[in-house]
């Protein structure tokens, strides 16, 4: 190809971000659903374990209280909850996915991942499944590489979960993070459409040059004899903060110049929930008034990949995302990652029908009795199947893969 060609290829791309193929097919959004543990740990809790204050909290982040689970769930067991109510809602059986795409930032497991644990409590038999980390960017990454998915036709319907237990790698006597984190769970279903609308456009972006200043290890050593290493969450404040406020209006712009719009056009805009002050600083550099943002840090603080789908689900809940609504999506997070989206919120909640409902309900119980067989035939195969000795192992359960679904 002549380097002028090339150049112009290149130009059109970066013109053009992904905004569909073009080829007629859409994906939209057509389920939704939300999971958040019942234990509420206010700041008052909190200013008994570490040197701060309710006042400190809710004044320089606007967080009053956050969710954490209990020793029962898991970061699989809160999304699967999320998926199989934005399942319900859309009025699809789990054997309609063809793909489950599950980010987060605290799986239980480095591997399997936690897509695959959802995949086989829902019985998605025909869905392929998998993780993605972009941290608290994650769920914006996961939609868009759904919404490509279905625009270029490898995909018909796609399971989309952000779900985090991240009360789990948080340093409980580190003031500066632990007051910042919660847990719980959200999911979106997307479907195939020849209608314009849904996801529109999106622009994602990465700078791992400021990789240390949010990170946790995550158990895994700097070497094959090292020791242990931390696990837990460490965060550089300022310098995120500094970097969000203004990554926030500037993806924004960006998304929006994308799909050329201009910000009037837009209703509602939906932060990434992870400091009152950085929606404030995106709002004052798009030129917005706060009330164009849907706000409800105060309730969860920041769950990370979760954080966006809680927000849109409550929006709707209360009535301030609509049908025919465009919206925008905007988060930022360790990588550093950073992405806006562009939806067209013109869903229409499908009918609910009692029998459906049945049968998916038959169908979880089913899949229960799926996986069982499965891990039984396994057991008989290691039997039967008289493999060299030296290479024999022996299967054990995954030690955190509870049971406990609802
Ligand atoms: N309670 C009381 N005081 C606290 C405190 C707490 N929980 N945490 C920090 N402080 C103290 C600091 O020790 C410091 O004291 P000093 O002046 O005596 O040294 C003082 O408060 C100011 O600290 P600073 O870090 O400048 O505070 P801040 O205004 O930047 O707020 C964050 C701290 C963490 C709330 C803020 O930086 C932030 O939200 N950053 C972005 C983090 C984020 O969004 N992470 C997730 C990304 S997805």
């Amino acid at each position: 190809m002549a380097a002028n060609s090339e150049t112009q290829v290149r130009k059109r791309m970066r013109r053009n971000g992904r905004q569909g193929t073009g080829n007629g097919r859409y994906a939209h959004i057509v389920g939704w659903g939300i999971e958040v543990p019942e234990r509420v740990l206010s700041n008052d809790e909190i200013e008994r374990m570490v040197e701060t204050s309710d006042e400190w909290i809710r004044d320089r982040t606007g967080i009053a209280e956050r969710r954490i689970a209990d020793e029962r769930d898991t970061t699989a067991t809160l999304g699967l909850r999320a998926a199989r109510k934005a399942l319900t809602q859309a009025n699809l059986s789990p054997r309609d996915l063809d793909l489950i795409i599950v980010a987060t930032s605290s799986p239980t497991h480095l591997f399997p991942a936690t897509a695959n644990t959802i995949q086989d409590k829902l019985g998605a038999s025909r869905a392929g499944a998998f993780d993605l980390l972009a941290a608290c960017t994650g769920f914006i990454y996961a939609v868009s590489l759904a919404a490509a998915h279905i625009e270029a036709g490898m995909a018909n319907a796609v399971l989309v979960i952000g779900t985090e237990t991240l009360s789990r790698i948080l340093d409980w006597q580190d003031r500066s993070t632990c007051i910042l984190f919660g847990d719980g769970a959200g999911a979106f279903v997307l479907c195939a459409s020849e209608t314009p609308g849904g996801v529109r456009a999106s622009v994602l972006h990465s700078d791992g040059s400021g990789g240390d200043h949010l990170y946790a290890r995550s158990g895994v050593r700097t070497s094959w004899n090292g020791p242990p290493t931390e696990q837990s969450l460490v965060m550089n404040g300022q310098e995120v903060f500094r970097f969000a406020s203004r990554v926030m209006a500037q993806a924004t712009e960006e998304v929006l110049e994308q799909a050329g719009l201009a910000i009037d056009d837009v209703d509602v805009i939906i932060p990434h929930q992870a400091n009152i002050r950085i929606i404030q600083a995106a709002a004052r550099g798009l030129k917005l008034p706060m009330d164009r943002f849907f706000v409800n840090i105060e309730r969860y603080g920041n769950t990370s990949t979760a954080s966006i789908p809680i927000a849109v689900v409550e929006a709707v809940e209360q009535g301030q995302l609509k049908s025919n609504d465009r919206l925008v999506l905007v988060g930022f997070g360790a990588g550093l990652t950073w992405g806006a989206m562009l939806i067209e919120w013109d869903v229409v909640p499908s009918a609910r029908s009692y029998l459906q409902d049945a049968l998916r309900e038959s169908w979880y119980i089913l899949a229960h009795v799926r996986s069982m067989v499965r891990r039984l035939l396994r057991v008989l195969e290691a039997i039967f199947w008289k493999q060299p000795r030296d290479t024999q192992h022996r299967a054990t359960r995954l030690p955190d893969d509870k049971e406990q679904t609802d």
